[in-house]
């Protein structure tokens, strides 16, 4: 099995978990610099869309080098367009690939991806094993060039790697799993034991099914029995559990409670990207960092080549747990720059 950096991480694990509109390249940014997880993953991509010239979607794989570990979340169906988006991912320079078998949302596993998976084990099993082939054939000097890809993608990813100067050793990735408990009900060791044929890396485990979307609570339970049977089963493959986790303090207790080797925290770094050291910060504080956020948008994706809407959410997350909370939070979710955002803050007396 190769695990790759998987290995060299401390124990307990505790990592930031994907989040498609969320831990984009800036909010990974400010949560390397100000959190320092064990790992970042970005947020999921299409791998059929890569495949038809889907620029956009590439730009998911945009990261700073003080993210790594920094791990590249691919979704799909297609083994043959996993296998060029694998080859991609190496050549970009990302530390391992994460296959999302988890996403509950209708137009991504209605099409029989993500938590769909569930309901196709032998489809997941080839998943895993073509993208660990492709990341063995990268290693042993397969080129983009072989991949007959899309001039545009070829390009994108070619100045890419000039921009940000990415060097690549070539090193077998390691192949990690993201998944859920069940789709319409709890299936955890069958679909676990199903997935451990092809020997991930490492297992995340969301404690909940498909049809549970995010409602109710996740079953660390759950989680536990697939801890077991994975540390029983003689691999290497270490296993980190999801849902729920919104402080540093559970994420320690659930890790000596349900026998994990870590956690992935998702919802709980929502305006506290501090959260993997279990800091907490005064309003300055998280005002200051706010306004570092939205420069980091800004030059990160160009000033107004992308809306500044993504970045709204972030600011009135922020924006929480004081006195006219609410009043800041829409002066701020209004804005539509880090000038403006600068603007507000500077009038806003913090002491
Ligand atoms: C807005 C949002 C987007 C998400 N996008 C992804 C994704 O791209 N890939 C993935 O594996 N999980 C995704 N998830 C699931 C989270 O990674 C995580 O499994 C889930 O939120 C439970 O963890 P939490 O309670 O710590 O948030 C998303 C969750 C949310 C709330």
């Amino acid at each position: 099995m190769q695990r790759g950096f998987w290995d060299q991480l401390e124990k307990p694990i505790i990592g930031l978990s994907p989040m498609d509109g969320v831990s984009d390249a800036p909010f990974r940014f400010i949560t390397a610099k100000y959190g320092k997880p064990s790992l970042l993953i970005t947020e999921f991509t299409n791998v059929e869309a890569i495949n038809h010239a889907g620029i956009k979607a590439l730009s998911a794989f945009i990261y700073n080098e003080i993210e790594r570990p920094i791990v590249a979340q691919i979704y799909g169906i297609n083994p043959k367009a996993f296998y060029k988006t694998a080859i991609i991912v190496c050549e970009l320079g990302f530390d391992g690939i994460d296959i999302n078998m988890g996403c509950p949302s209708k137009a991504v596993s209605g099409n029989g991806a993500g938590a769909g998976l569930i309901k196709t084990p032998d489809l997941a099993r080839e998943i895993i094993k073509t993208c660990k082939q492709a990341v063995e054939d990268w290693s042993n000097g397969k080129t983009l060039e072989e991949l007959d890809l899309d001039p545009l993608i070829f390009q994108y990813i070619q100045e890419l790697k000039k921009e940000k100067n990415i060097i690549t050793e070539r090193k077998i990735l390691p192949i990690s799993v993201k998944t859920r408990i069940g789709y319409d009900q709890i299936v955890t060791l069958d679909w676990i034991k199903n997935l451990l044929e092809e020997e991930p890396a490492n297992i995340t485990l969301h404690g909940r099914t498909l049809k549970q979307m995010y409602t109710g609570l996740a079953n660390w339970n759950e989680i536990a029995k697939a801890a077991e049977l994975i540390h029983q089963s003689g691999l290497k493959t270490t296993i980190l559990g999801n849902g729920d986790v919104k402080s540093l303090e559970i994420a320690y207790e659930n890790i000596k409670n349900y026998g994990v080797d870590g956690v992935l925290i998702g919802r709980g770094s929502y305006g506290e990207p501090w959260i993997f050291r279990g800091e907490h910060k005064s309003l300055k504080q998280k005002l200051e960092v706010a306004l570092e956020h939205a420069k980091a948008y800004e030059k990160i994706f160009g000033i107004g080549e992308k809306s500044f809407a993504p970045m709204k959410k972030h600011l009135g997350w922020y924006c929480t747990d004081f006195p006219n909370a609410k009043e800041l939070r829409m002066q701020l979710i209004r804005c539509n720059s880090a000038d403006e955002v600068e603007n507000i803050i500077k009038n806003i007396n913090l002491e």
